[in-house]
């Protein structure tokens, strides 16, 4: 049955994979484009990167999830138009932003984070710093917060003057995605099935809504779990706080283990067939899934590699352009609105 189910959705899904590689690198490579350097702020704006330290070390402190919700923000930034800062602008009478997009309303946190070092970062050296770039660095310090590895940020991402619902409902994967479909997301930004891997390594921090693992844990979390005798406790402990029907926003870790801790636990927990989310269980479960697979277990076993893996994805991740940003695209002054 779960055979008949998986080469069905292969079947279906071979035509659009096909597409895919054939236009991967037609559209997504722009020689044109200046590219982004890591001294683009040295002469304008020399503090920006010290700026950003600090007020991501006070939000962090305060609350440790404020590192989950600027990852992912990030994370939403960069597969919607790219890396453009379009996630951040909010809805007015002439433009329809991203925030209601079906993965992101009641979802997506830490705006006012974002805010609040724009605000700092104007004073300082009004006019400079692209709201995209914020994102970007915010994105790292968040990690080394938490414990993760440190990388280089590149820099000169300009903002958008446009966003897209439409792009924000279809290249972000969703919890209740199989494997193949959620690996073309990664695929159509140029990111590979191992960059996808070590990226979803970022769920070793923050939490998900009951809204986004109800069908996990009520249609087959104990079958894909094996044989680990701790599964019915954990599975019990997520139904009380998930019931079949409400609480919606009900929230639970997402790595149980060191849920604010920056490490490769995540991976131990889907070996043990408990990944909270069904799309990163498929990693390890899904029979097509050999690769990731025996790349959830490198992860698992070689925390180092993990790290090192995690920052150069988050590096390329980072660099997805917005083709039109160079031509139309601009610094905003408030990262809610486009500048008038
Ligand atoms: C592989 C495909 C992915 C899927 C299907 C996915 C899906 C999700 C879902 C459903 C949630 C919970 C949202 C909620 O219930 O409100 C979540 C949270 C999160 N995701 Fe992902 N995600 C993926 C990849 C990534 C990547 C690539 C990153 C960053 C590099 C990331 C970072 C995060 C973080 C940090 C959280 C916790 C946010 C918080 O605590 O507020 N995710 N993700
Ligand atoms: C939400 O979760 C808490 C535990 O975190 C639980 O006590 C509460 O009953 C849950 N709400 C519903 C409606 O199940």
């Amino acid at each position: 049955m779960a055979l008949f189910l998986h080469s069905k959705l292969l079947h279906d899904h071979l035509p659009f994979m096909l597409l895919v590689f054939f236009s991967l690198g037609a559209c997504r490579l722009h020689a044109s484009d200046p590219p982004l350097t890591l001294d683009y702020y040295a002469s304008t704006c020399p503090t920006v990167l010290e700026t950003v330290r600090k007020e991501m070390e006070c939000e962090v402190q305060s609350d440790p999830r404020n590192a989950a919700m600027i990852l992912r923000l990030h994370f939403h930034d960069c597969f919607v138009q790219g890396c453009d800062g379009s996630i951040l602008l909010d809805d007015t009478m002439t433009l329809e932003g991203e925030k209601k997009a079906s993965a992101n309303r009641n979802s997506l946190k830490g705006f006012e984070i974002v805010d609040r070092i724009k605000n700092e970062l104007e004073s300082e050296c009004p006019g400079i710093v692209s709201c995209a770039d914020i994102l970007t660095i915010a994105a790292r310090d968040a990690v080394i917060l938490v414990g993760g590895p440190y990388w280089d940020v590149p820099l000169g991402r300009k903002d958008s003057v446009t966003a897209s619902r439409a792009l924000s409902d279809s290249n972000l994967p969703t919890p209740d995605e199989n494997l193949l479909s959620v690996i073309s997301k990664f695929l159509y930004q140029d990111l590979s099935v191992t960059d996808m891997v070590a990226l979803a390594g970022a769920h070793t921090i923050g939490m998900a809504r009951c809204a986004s693992f109800r069908s996990r844990i009520y249609g087959g979390f104990a079958a894909t779990s094996g044989h680990d005798p701790a599964s019915e406790s954990h599975l019990n402990s997520l139904k009380s706080i998930c019931p079949p029907k409400g609480a919606d926003n009900n929230i639970t870790a997402m790595d149980y283990e060191t849920p604010n801790l920056f490490d490769n636990s995540f991976f131990h927990i889907l070996l043990k067939g408990e990944g909270l989310l069904n799309s990163d269980q498929e990693m390890y479960s899904n029979v097509f899934g050999i690769e990731t697979k025996q790349l959830v277990q490198k992860y698992a076993a070689e925390p180092i590699a993990f790290f090192q893996q995690f920052s150069d994805s988050m590096v390329k991740m980072g660099n997805i352009a917005n083709p039109d940003s160079f031509t139309t695209g601009e610094v905003r002054r408030n990262c809610r609105f486009v500048n008038t």
